[in-house]
């Protein structure tokens, strides 16, 4: 099968070379983890090394703070953004009664039909291949009603599904309650990665599990990870 190559070094070599084309992973942990950039990354590595155009949905940062990040790791974003390899739809905006100069925002108030014309349209305009969620919490997704949340996520993800897109869905958990997502019937798309960080005897680390990726055959270890001023990279040798 062909893959879908993240970019992120030593990520793609613990799941099997890569993303199953048109599926959608949850990226799952606490705050500060490093979920935006990896989701960042991903989409920066899809515009400058892939060929294939990516989405970035932000729900909870303005576009400048994400241009300003991006920055700080040397990415040339806004060169992508001009090629069209990379578009920011400013979510956050709209949610939070903010004027926005972005070309590409919610203008006519935050909802998810908004959003999900925003992303059919963007999808047309740059013919985009990857997709970016940050967060679904943005989304006004709370895992408290587990039966609608399930329904929302499956819908979301099928449409992004069809439109030929390989996406990951961001989401924040608490510092220990990623692990409790996979058995409290949630529902979670085809793959799930969950990122954790932990005191290791004074000293905080990251690491990351793989817990499901359909056709793979994906590491079962944690792995820890790193962020440096070139941004995120796993250790793909067993933990
Ligand atoms: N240039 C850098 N060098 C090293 N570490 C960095 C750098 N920039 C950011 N970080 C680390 O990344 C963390 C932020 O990561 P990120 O914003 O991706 O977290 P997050 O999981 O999305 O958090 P939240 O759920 O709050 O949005 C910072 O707290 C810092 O530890
Ligand atoms: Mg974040």
């Amino acid at each position: 099968m062909t893959r879908v190559r993240t970019g992120i070094p030593g990520f793609d070599d613990i799941i099997d070379g890569g993303l199953v084309p048109t599926s959608t992973t949850m990226v799952v942990g606490p705050s500060g983890s490093g979920k935006s950039i990896f989701g960042l990354q991903y989409l920066y590595a899809g515009a400058t090394q892939y060929d294939e155009p990516g989405i970035l949905v932000t729900l909870e940062t303005r576009p400048a703070e994400i241009r300003r990040i991006a920055t700080s790791f040397g990415w040339d974003i806004e060169l992508a953004e001009a090629s069209k390899t990379l578009v920011l739809i400013d979510a956050a905006s709209s949610k939070a009664g903010l004027p926005t100069s972005e070309k590409h925002a919610l203008r006519r108030g935050f909802d998810l039909a908004n959003l999900a014309e925003e992303i059919y349209h963007t999808v047309e305009e740059i013919n985009a291949k990857r997709l970016v969620i940050d967060s679904l919490h943005g989304l006004g997704l709370r895992f408290s009603d587990p039966y609608e949340i399930r329904s929302e996520i499956f819908r979301l993800s099928a449409l992004l599904n069809e439109l030929g897109l390989t996406s990951l869905f961001i989401y924040e958990s608490g510092l220990s309650d990623s692990l409790e997502l996979v058995t409290s019937g949630h529902f979670i798309p085809q793959g799930l990665v969950l990122f954790r960080v932990h005191d290791d005897g004074g000293s905080f680390n990251r690491s990351l599990i793989v817990w499901k990726l359909q056709y793979s055959s994906h590491s079962m270890n944690w792995h820890r990870f790193f962020i440096d001023e070139n941004g995120f990279h796993v250790d793909a040798s067993k933990r």
